[in-house]
């Protein structure tokens, strides 16, 4: 059976698609800081869809950890999905260098020190699978989160780059670009209901993109629209619109 690691395995994001990809037959590796909170949820993954589960330490930030954290993984994971983030207050980031280092390191940099190593692996294998939850927050600065959607930004250039390397190798990069989703991350925001995402939905959305070796992705396909009509203002105009 194949296995699937889920890097921020405590994200809302997270749990919707560790249950779907075990209702695939996939086994389960949950990675998170203090994992062992996830115990119910490993428990609950095993009995509902029959296959195994497994807990393990993880801190995106704390780099130097991620080499022993990968190698010491007894059965290597045949996709590995990268989802946690943090958004973070852009206000906040502004005037605070800890708040604006939190927010590159856990959308950026943590992302790439992991993504090297498990990349690396998969190229001397000839084979494997890399999935990234980046943001369409990357797609161009806005004044309300430009700390996090720089982040992504960053992301997003990094996981097209790593697809670019990886396709002679045999290893399939997608990037996943969620518009707004329901979740722990936004629940403090007011959204609106039609363009808002489930986490079911982006779970269905990643194992699809999977299954059908898909490059970039969009959460609710009206958000790729979304963002070129974005992307085509013109900058004289775009710098003066609150958004
Ligand atoms: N919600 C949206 O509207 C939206 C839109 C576009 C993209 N995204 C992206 O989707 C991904 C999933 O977010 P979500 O919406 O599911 O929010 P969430 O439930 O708040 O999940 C974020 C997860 O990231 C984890 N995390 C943060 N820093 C970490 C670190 N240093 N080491 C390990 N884990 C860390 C958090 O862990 P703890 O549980 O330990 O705090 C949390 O479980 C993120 O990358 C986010 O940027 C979200």
């Amino acid at each position: 059976m194949p296995t699937v690691l889920l890097l921020g395995a405590a994200s809302d994001m997270a749990v919707a698609i560790a249950r779907k990809m075990a209702s695939k037959g996939y086994t389960v590796q949950l990675a998170a800081r203090s994992a062992q909170r996830l115990q119910a949820l490993c428990s609950d993954i095993e009995v509902r869809y029959q296959v195994n589960c497994s807990l393990h330490e993880f801190d995106a930030i704390d780099f130097a950890s991620h080499a022993k954290f990968f190698h010491s993984l007894s059965q290597k994971p045949d996709v590995t999905i990268c989802v946690f983030g943090y958004l973070g207050e852009n206000e906040s980031a502004r005037v605070n260098w800890s708040e604006s280092e939190k927010i590159i390191h856990s959308n950026y940099t943590g992302a790439v020190s992991i993504l090297n190593i498990v990349s690396n692996y998969y190229a001397e294998q000839k084979k494997g699978t890399i999935v990234g939850i980046s943001s369409v927050a990357g797609e161009r600065g806005r004044q309300s989160n430009y700390i996090y959607g720089s982040a992504k930004a960053g992301f997003t250039a990094y996981l097209s780059g790593l697809r670019n390397r990886m396709f002679r190798e045999g290893v399939h990069v997608v990037s996943v670009q969620p518009g707004f989703v329901y979740t722990r991350m936004t629940e403090s925001i007011k959204l609106p209901p039609l363009l808002t995402a489930k986490p079911e939905q982006v779970a269905d959305t990643v194992y699809a993109a999977i299954q059908n070796k898909k490059n970039t992705v969009y959460v609710k396909w009206f958000w790729r629209w979304i963002m070129l009509i974005i992307k085509c203002i013109p900058e004289f105009m775009f710098k003066k619109m609150k958004l």
